[in-house]
């Protein structure tokens, strides 16, 4: 059994199970723990962590036209260096992430020590031009978020399994209020490897999306070397506008 599968609690969904019947398919619903993720920080297995900011944000970012100052969201972040790049270029951001371990080493990394306030289930690590909001991304509302400008979704939406992205995408639009949005995801065969990251298609970018923003496919670029080396997959990257 993979790593990925390991974690995952699989389950007869009841709908489907009250349909079976009459159903030619017998559908599963899978959740993805908090556990899982806490586990890869705490044995550091974080193969989705770059050495360097996101090449595609540093060629992308500036479509979504932002003055300087302006706030950045960053679901999902993990330690990633897009926020090191978005702050050495004049940006602020806050972020949410579920794992303290990797919020701890974000700020040692920025080499900043963080005030940190603990507020219901949600502690945010706060310094200048910069707050954490580490916990459940779903605990998170948009008063504790406060106003942001822009989004940028990088190993975000794809980390999440088919069955809490409809509720991932309608809670990050909604805690924006429809902020603009750089979003960055893999298309691949998903018969032939299985997520974490999922592949996402551009039709599921649209039933997410479409009814909230106007969408822009900015680029599609190869995987080199495909992904985890088991299959051929493309990177997209999407400017969402809000209608
Ligand atoms: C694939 S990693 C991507 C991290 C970062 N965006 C990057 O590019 O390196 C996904 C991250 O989401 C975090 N995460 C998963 N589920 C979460 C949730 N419900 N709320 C907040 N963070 C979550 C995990 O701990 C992990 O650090």
């Amino acid at each position: 059994m993979s790593c990925g599968t390991l974690y995952f609690r699989q389950f007869d969904d009841e709908s489907a199970r009250a349909t079976r019947a009459c159903e030619a398919t017998h559908r599963k619903v899978t959740i993805m723990e908090p556990q899982f993720w806490h586990d890869r920080w705490a044995k550091n297995e974080i193969g989705f962590h770059k050495g360097e900011a996101n090449p595609l944000l540093v060629t992308y970012f500036k479509e979504l036209a932002l003055a300087k100052g302006s706030r950045i969201f960053v679901p999902l972040c993990g330690k990633t260096l897009d926020i090191s790049w978005l702050l050495s270029n004049g940006y602020r951001v806050a972020g949410a992430e579920l794992s303290a371990i990797a919020i701890e080493q974000l700020f040692t990394e920025l080499g900043t020590k963080p005030t940190i306030t603990r507020n219901g289930g949600i502690d945010r690590y706060h310094a200048p031009d910069i707050d954490i909001f580490v916990g459940d991304i779903f605990d998170v509302t948009n008063t504790m978020l406060g106003p942001v400008d822009a989004m940028y979704d990088r190993a975000a939406l794809v980390a999440l399994p088919e069955n809490m992205r409809s509720r991932y995408t309608a809670h990050v639009t909604t805690i924006t209020n429809h902020a603009p949005q750089l979003l960055v995801c893999y298309e691949y065969d998903q018969r032939a490897a299985e997520g974490p990251p999922f592949s996402i298609s551009h039709e599921e970018v649209r039933r997410h999306y479409a009814h909230r923003y106007q969408l822009r496919l900015l680029a599609s670029e190869d995987v080199p070397g495909g992904l985890k080396g088991k299959c051929a997959a493309t990177e997209h990257v999407w400017l969402l506008r809000k209608n």
